[in-house]
């Protein structure tokens, strides 16, 4: 079974979430399952300087300003697979990010940009390659969502060729002024409520949700929640029409990038049985990294993250005075929107030696903060999978999350029940309030002392599975679902 898998973003070329590490772990693991997967990326300026041997495969003439487009393959480094790209430098050679300019703002032909994106995916299911045809389109996010419309709209001309869709982050919702759909070479009557149309609006995501056969998404509470109107960003009538396609499959740990046990990056690599020492030689450069004082017998609470209302640290800074009272740390690493990067950064000149604070991104350092952190805070107001609460529950940072989406998949509450058990691995909690995320914080202050109780959580967390193979396996049966007979 051949299946074009169509993302924006790829570790470590091109990044700004978990998107791209899922791009990274997935198709590997699909391929051991025995699909035959091939990557269709556009030809951003992190790609094509360092893909090896791009071939041209075609040229085709762009729907939308009759723009001649090369696509080409290239053997995906690192891997046994290939990927297209798109090569248009016009659209996808620039600056920045792959959807904003250096200064942050999107840019103003991202409709046209990510059109042509799932434009070519529709093309190369209609066999624009001739040495290679997809049996099925495998879209990402927002950036793809008009691949299958491009499709149901010009379908193949010997049979259908079926589409999933999986939803990473439903806040982004690809919105577009409808003025811009004429732009896009779709048949007008694409423009309604049964079709792109969203609120007057053209959505990206919302193309992908309704003219795709099944969708995805990546946690199964996730799943739930986008069918109702809290977590739902006015998609949740759609997605509740939907549900009998709609399938939540958790993301996975890639364990070639994130292992304690061969983590050059850790000064003292670990495992289960060594965790201890390791953890203390990791938490003592992440002190003198981010200059925090070497204490050692109250927690070390870390964070990785972007820094949107997303991910609800605003909680966090609320409760700074609290959480570094009693010797507490905190680390934090991250970049995204100006007010937290500054609140971030004041709060490390207030609390200097308690809060380290790093505004930027930096891979190293994230592996640092995951090995030498006790807990690791994971606030967030929604969050579909997420990846650092599963990469800490590897490294034995329990996690402190807030009890939504994958998080409350993921990690079990220390209860006095689960921990009798001995299946608790970190802390939940429910209300959207500093309150609640420090009383939290009490609770695993209070276990953190318990010093057995604490080891033993913290071999849990690390012996937990999460494995890709595991997803590749339902990724693969929705295909099957698709295409039941095997193909050549
Ligand atoms: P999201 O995709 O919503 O950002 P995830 O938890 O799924 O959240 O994935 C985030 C990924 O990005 C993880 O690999 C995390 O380590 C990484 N990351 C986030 N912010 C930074 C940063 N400032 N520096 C390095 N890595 C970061
Ligand atoms: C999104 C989500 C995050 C998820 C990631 C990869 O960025 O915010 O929760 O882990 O995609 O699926």
């Amino acid at each position: 079974m051949r299946v074009l898998y169509i993302t924006a973003e790829l570790y470590p070329w091109v990044k700004s979430g978990g998107l791209g590490d899922v791009a990274a772990a997935l198709p590997p693991a699909l391929i051991a399952e025995g699909v035959d997967v091939r990557l269709l990326l556009a030809g951003f300026r992190g790609f094509l300087d360092v893909f090896p041997g791009i071939t041209d495969i075609a040229r085709l003439t762009s729907p939308f300003a009759g723009e001649r487009v090369r696509v080409g393959l290239a053997p995906l480094p690192g891997s046994e697979s290939f990927a297209y790209l798109v090569d248009h430098p016009a659209f996808y050679d620039r600056p920045g990010s792959p959807y904003a300019g250096p200064d942050g703002s999107d840019w103003p032909d991202n409709h046209r940009r990510f059109g042509l994106f799932g434009w070519i995916a529709a093309e190369l299911a209609r066999g624009a390659d001739p040495g290679w045809r997809p049996d099925i389109l495998h879209g990402h996010d927002w950036h793809t969502g008009l691949a299958p419309a491009y499709l149901a709209a010009r379908p193949a001309v010997d049979g259908h060729v079926p589409t999933v869709f999986t939803v990473h982050n439903l806040a982004y919702r690809g919105p577009f002024p409808g003025a811009v759909f004429p732009e896009l070479a779709l048949p007008p009557e694409f423009f309604s409520i049964d079709g792109v149309e969203f609120f007057g609006m053209v959505s990206f995501i919302k193309a992908g949700l309704f003219y795709s056969d099944r969708l995805t998404t990546v946690s199964p509470t996730y799943a739930r929640e986008i069918q109702t109107p809290a977590f739902g960003w006015g998609l949740d009538g759609l997605l509740r029409a939907r549900a009998g396609v709609l399938t939540g499959i958790l993301n996975g740990v890639d364990t070639r990038v994130w292992d304690p046990r061969h983590d050059a990056i850790l000064p003292r690599p670990y495992g289960e049985g060594n965790a201890a020492a390791g953890k203390r030689a990791a938490r003592a450069a992440l002190q003198r990294r981010l200059g925090l004082e070497p204490i050692e017998g109250a927690p070390l609470f870390g964070t990785v993250s972007r820094l949107t209302p997303q991910k609800g640290l605003d909680l966090v800074l609320a409760g700074l005075p609290e959480l570094v009272a009693d010797g507490r740390q905190m680390a934090l690493l991250g970049s995204g929107d100006s007010d937290l990067e500054q609140a971030f950064a004041a709060a490390a000149e207030r609390y200097r030696g308690q809060v380290g604070v790093m505004i930027g991104y930096d891979e190293s350092l994230a592996h640092l903060i995951i090995g030498g952190s006790d807990v690791i805070l994971v606030p967030s107001r929604f969050e579909p999978c997420g990846l650092t609460q599963l990469y800490a529950l590897r490294y034995g940072a329990l996690p402190l999350v807030r009890r939504v989406g994958g998080l409350a998949d993921t990690v079990v509450d220390a209860t006095a029940t689960s921990l009798a058990e001995g299946v608790a691995t970190g802390f939940a909690f429910d209300d959207d309030s500093p309150s609640a995320l420090m009383s939290a914080i009490a609770r695993a202050t209070a276990l953190f002392r318990e010093r057995e109780i604490w080891q033993r959580m913290m071999r849990r967390a690390m012996t937990r599975d999460f494995s890709w193979a595991a997803a590749a396996r339902q990724y693969a049966a929705v295909y099957r679902t698709l295409r039941p007979e095997p193909m050549g």
